[in-house]
């Protein structure tokens, strides 16, 4: 027997450096496509993705309806499930992304209401006073790295602000939560694998400690909020806190900062799009929507299949298989969006999947926006054009999509 033919390896360096080609391939042959190396079967097309977000059938997790010996036909558990690593098992057992209903519900509920508007606002300040530095440092020094310098401070100062993580400890948190989120590609190799867990562990470690001090002496922060918290007349314990909050400091900044830099890029890449935006500030929201969709920062997420009965795209999926839903390629599917190549930020379209669907749907989106517009509105005032500089280093790995250096031209 032939081998199945490996149409899409997003191990592949090329592949994670400029995945869309590959995308529009795959897309206009299989709207669905199980790949023989990973066992995942990757939906490709906008209106399958978006409807899988929202389908009951698929969950983020089976272990609340099934054991793993019932349930797993097709295909390999996350490499958490591994008892090679049970601290990163630990801190998926409660990560909001991978709880489902009733679990998820009540979690979700108690984040949310922490996550007020008026909070979220109150961060809009914090971030303008640290861009405008930065911007100003770059200027002085005749260099800015965009990824580096501003955006990931940014994000960084902004979740942990609100958390409460002390300004000493953000560095660290940065490295952990590196490492801990190298679990989520497709296919780690098992070094990374070692990695993930162990950084899982010291980072449960440091927000054990967070916790204690928490308790000891309250303050005006997410984590005495949730550690006040009481849904249904419980306390959250400690292992739910601890997940949650390492959740909200990793997914709190890896997305925004990517998506931060692929938005300049694009930028740079079209300059007239640029000149659009400097001329009317009205078109900010929109282009920040446009650069979520043209270039997400995060490609695909996972889903069971939890029913017998699983279609898409008039594909059966069998039980017990995971389906990859991939938003870069849904976000280029020429069936939703004319000339999905084309960058243009007056599509007035915020269809994107960016953001993900259904239930779990980003929690931080409000906060990720306020971000982008900051730094977007603040580049625009300085920036004439948006010239990067030789040096850009692409993130390595395909599921977090960005640049961990995209020195910019400070400036006109
Ligand atoms: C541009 C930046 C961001 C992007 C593109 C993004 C994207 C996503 C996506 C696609 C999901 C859904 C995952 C799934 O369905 O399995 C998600 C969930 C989530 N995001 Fe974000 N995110 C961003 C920023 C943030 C920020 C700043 C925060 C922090 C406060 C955050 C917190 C979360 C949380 C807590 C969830 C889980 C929600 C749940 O499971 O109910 N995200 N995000």
């Amino acid at each position: 027997m032939t081998e199945p033919e490996l149409l899409f390896d997003p191990t592949d360096p090329t592949v994670a450096l400029d995945p869309f080609p590959a995308y529009a391939r795959l897309r206009e042959t299989h709207p669905v496509w199980r790949s023989p190396a990973s066992g995942i079967w990757f939906v490709t097309r906008h209106a399958d993705v978006h409807a899988s977000w929202r389908d009951k059938r698929l969950g983020s997790s089976f272990s609340h309806r099934y054991t793993a010996e019932e349930f797993l036909t097709d295909g390999a558990l996350p490499p958490w499930y591994d008892a090679r690593y049970p601290d990163f098992a630990a801190f998926e057992r409660w990560d909001l992304i991978s709880l489902e209903p009733p679990d998820h519900t009540k979690l979700r509920r108690l984040v949310v209401e922490a996550f007020t508007p008026r909070t979220i606002e109150r961060q809009r300040p914090i971030a303008q006073r640290l861009v405008a530095e930065r911007l100003a440092a770059g200027r002085e020094s005749g260099s800015l790295d965009v990824a580096r310098d501003v955006a990931e401070p940014l994000s960084l100062a902004i979740i942990c602000d609100l958390i409460g993580v002390p300004p000493s400890d953000r560095a660290a948190i940065l490295a952990l939560s590196h490492d801990v989120v190298g679990m989520y590609e497709p296919q780690p190799p098992d070094e990374k694998k070692a990695r993930a867990n162990d950084a899982a562990r010291e980072f449960m470690q440091y927000t054990a400690g967070l916790i204690a001090e928490r308790r000891r002496a309250p303050a005006d922060d997410l984590l005495s909020g949730l550690l006040d918290a009481t849904i249904d007349g419980e306390r959250l314990d400690d292992a739910q806190v601890t997940s949650t909050v390492m959740l909200l400091l990793m997914a709190g900044h890896e997305a925004s900062v990517n998506a931060a830099g692929n938005g300049v890029a694009a930028f740079a890449a079209h300059p007239e799009q640029w000149d659009l935006l400097r001329s009317d500030g009205s078109l900010l929201k929109p282009a920040i929507e446009e650069t979520l969709r043209f270039d997400p920062p995060l490609q695909f997420f996972q889903r069971w299949v939890l029913e017998h009965d699983f279609e898409v795209a008039g594909t059966s999926v069998p039980r017990g298989a995971r389906v990859g839903l991939m938003i870069g390629s849904a976000n280029r599917d020429p069936r939703r969006y004319p000339e999905p190549d084309v960058f243009r930020i007056v599509r007035g379209d915020a269809s994107h999947l960016s953001f993900g669907g259904g239930i779990h749907f980003c929690l931080g989106a409000p906060l990720a926006r306020l971000e982008l517009e900051v730094l977007f509105g603040a580049l625009a005032e300085a920036l004439p054009r948006i010239e990067v500089l030789p040096g850009a280093v692409r993130r390595p790995g395909f599921q977090f999509r960005g640049y961990s250096s995209l020195p910019i031209a400070p400036t006109a």
